[in-house]
């Protein structure tokens, strides 16, 4: 089956949403509602928040589902670029209370097949095995009550 990838623009910042690898941690529209907000159509309103403060909460999605790129930014050299170009030297990941693993960086996956793909942002790895997209998290935590 084919993912799903859906891209919303303000101009600038290109914000791209991929429901295949969302777990529904709620956290994009609870803390920013003005932008995202799974009520209304299109769910994504570029125009709700300045491009500083939609980067800022799309990088604490946890899945990865949410990620962004900036349209021009070999030209831009605004804050939003740097914000961008603001990395961690140390790589980060957590364990979910009950949940997936968080690898919080960019990284590449190399899949059991061999192919590659590349994750920007945070990526959860499932843990807990119920995952139908392994070896990313589908949220199945939730619904088997899964506790580790
Ligand atoms: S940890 Fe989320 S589906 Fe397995």
């Amino acid at each position: 089956m084919p993912k799903s990838t859906f891209k919303y623009t303000n101009g600038e910042l290109t914000v791209v949403w991929k429901p295949d690898t969302c777990i529904h941690s709620r956290i994009c529209w609870t803390q920013l509602r003005d932008v995202f907000d799974p009520a209304k159509k299109p769910w994504i309103n570029m125009s709700g928040a300045d491009t500083e403060a939609i980067i800022e909460q799309v990088r604490k999605c946890p899945s990865g589902a949410l990620s962004y790129f900036m349209n021009e930014q070999a030209v831009d050299t605004g804050e939003a670029s740097d914000i961008v170009a603001e990395k961690a030297s140390i790589s980060q990941i957590q364990i979910s209370p009950n949940g997936p693993i968080l690898i919080k960086t960019d990284c590449e996956i190399t899949h059991s097949d061999g192919h590659t793909e590349v994750k920007q942002g945070t990526t959860a790895l499932c843990r807990c095995g119920a995952s139908t997209n392994k070896p990313f998290c589908d949220g199945s935590h939730r619904k088997i009550g899964f506790e580790g």
